[in-house]
């Protein structure tokens, strides 16, 4: 779908979106479109519910008066209430009108708000942001769709004044949704085409945006003593990679300390030997969620041109049962020298990362590390679909990441540490167990995490169980791969890391 801008003036084919505030108070263009029609919107409004609050809509088909095949009108809600996320869902909402509509190009009309503290062309690039996300479809293995239930708009216009201030802010937003749209595609993707050599691949064609890669291979990692990691790759023929990504963006006086992104890629969660039950089973194709959101933000970042020092490091394994796969008992010895007792195979992000975090703080020396993982199951008893854990050894950090969290939509949630948990992991025969007991389980396994982190490092861990993957449609994010943590990232770098 291509996005344009342009000024306003009434589209000649094709529907029109416009909209109007709490009260039923039309912005410019619905008046406008309102005059001319002879109250047409007027006469709906009157007719119907709609009362212009966010969430509603109607739709008012060929009025006679203006040209446009369908006027479409979409509540704004209160005008003090309309921030970024606002827009944006606007934005969303609105392409979801125009999509199937049978036409090829369509018209949003973004109309000065009075009240709203962003001006006009900060609505437009948020609600074409907004549009373009929740276009977002993975649809390359469906053969047989038949055209009519398929998106018929191709191009869609954003109609507002001082476009050419909307255009420039949206560079930069288009190139957050590159590294959304990566994420999703990648984990979408069935584990028969994205497993680690593939994923590997493409974390590869960063490269052409100017991201230094680097992927080590089993021998590699052998030499580097990763038996954590290793460990729960021997079950599979499907053979382990670790990818380093680099994106050196930030001014080279300032030689600066790198931020740090680690994901856990398990490509596929069979459980291994403590073999999960097979009712959803399929859903373990998206255990590799905080690699796809690692590699979709050092797309974004790159995409953009971040002024920042940023290094993305993903553990690529596959999680198999076999005559190789590693046993219930068997103690493994990670890269940074603690040993593990591998109780429950099933429990096997933390050992992948536990590799993963150690190799990157080792080689690059990072001032804060941010691990994401779908990493368990009690994450999702926790805090449902809504919100990711966060674990942290940092305040700082943990106030930096509600607040982004908050102004992108992906809200996290702090949950805590604490030497009590920590204990729940020792072992009777090795440095550590890999699981706790029944309870708290998110946290046990952030304590795991946490013993693999230096003292001079700030840490935060983000459990995207719940939140990877959703099985609803919303605006901006079309049920299936949410890329949840991408926008996140992108926002805390922004705010907090570009120099
Ligand atoms: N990948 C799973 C966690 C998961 C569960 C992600 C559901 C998404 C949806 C992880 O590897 C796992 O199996 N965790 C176990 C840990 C347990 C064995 C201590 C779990 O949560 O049950
Ligand atoms: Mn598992
Ligand atoms: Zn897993």
């Amino acid at each position: 779908m291509k996005i344009n801008f342009s000024s306003l003036s009434l589209p000649r084919t094709g529907p029109l979106v416009v909209s109007a505030l709490s009260g039923g108070k039309l912005l410019a263009t619905a008046e406008r479109v309102d005059m001319a029609t002879g109250g047409a919107l007027t006469r709906a409004m009157n007719a119907s519910r709609f009362k212009g609050e966010s969430g509603q809509s109607l739709t008012v088909m060929a009025p006679s008066g203006v040209r446009a095949s369908r006027v479409i009108l979409i509540g704004l809600g209160e005008a003090e209430r309309v921030n970024d996320l606002a827009a944006q869902t606007f934005g969303g909402r609105a392409w979801k009108a125009v999509a199937g509509t049978g036409d090829k190009s369509a018209m949003i009309a973004v109309d000065p708000i009075k009240g709203s503290k962003l001006k006009t062309w900060e609505i437009s690039a948020n609600a074409a942001f907004g549009a373009l996300l929740g276009s977002y479809r993975f649809d390359k293995y469906r053969t047989r769709e038949k055209a009519d239930a398929k998106p018929s708009v191709t191009a869609l216009t954003i109609a507002s004044r001082n476009s050419a201030d909307a255009k420039k802010a949206y560079g930069p937003k288009a190139k957050v949704a590159d590294g959304v749209f990566m994420t999703r595609d990648l984990v979408s993707e069935p584990a028969n085409v994205i497993y680690p050599v593939t994923l590997a691949q493409q974390a590869r064609s960063l490269s052409k945006l100017g991201v230094k890669i680097s992927v080590l291979d089993e021998k590699q990692m052998a030499k580097l003593n990763m038996g954590a990691l290793l460990g729960v790759a021997q079950g599979s023929a499907n053979k382990p990679r670790l990818v380093v990504m680099q994106w050196n963006g930030a001014p080279k006086a300032r030689n600066k300390r790198p931020i740090a992104f680690v994901g856990k890629g398990v490509t596929f969660d069979t459980g291994g030997i403590s073999i999960k039950p097979a009712g959803g089973m399929e859903d373990m194709k998206w255990d590799m969620g905080g690699s796809g959101v690692v590699i979709g933000l050092m797309k974004a970042l790159a995409g953009r041109k971040a002024k920042v020092n940023a290094v993305g490091v993903v553990g690529l394994v596959e999680n198999m049962p076999s005559s190789t796969a590693q046993r219930p008992g068997d103690v493994v010895e990670t890269m940074s020298g603690q040993t593990v007792e591998v109780i429950n195979t099933d429990a096997e992000g933390r050992l992948v990362l536990a590799d993963a975090m150690w190799y990157c703080q080792e080689r690059y020396k990072p001032h804060t590390l941010i691990d994401l993982a779908t990493l368990t199951g009690a994450i999702i008893v926790s805090l449902g679909n809504e919100n990711a854990g966060m674990f942290a050894n940092d305040d700082d950090i943990c106030e930096k990441l509600t607040a982004a969290g908050k102004l992108v939509g992906e809200p996290v949630w702090r949950m805590p540490l604490g030497d009590a948990y920590d204990k729940l992991i020792n072992s009777d025969i090795a440095d550590m167990k890999n699981i706790g007991g029944r309870w708290g389980g998110s946290i046990t396994a952030a304590q795991f995490l946490q013993r693999f982190i230096k003292d001079d490092v700030k840490w935060a861990h983000l459990d995207i169980a719940g939140v990877t993957w959703s099985n609803k449609d919303a605006p901006t994010v079309p049920k299936g791969g949410t890329a949840f943590g991408v926008r996140l990232l992108d926002r805390l770098v922004a705010e907090h890391y570009e120099s």
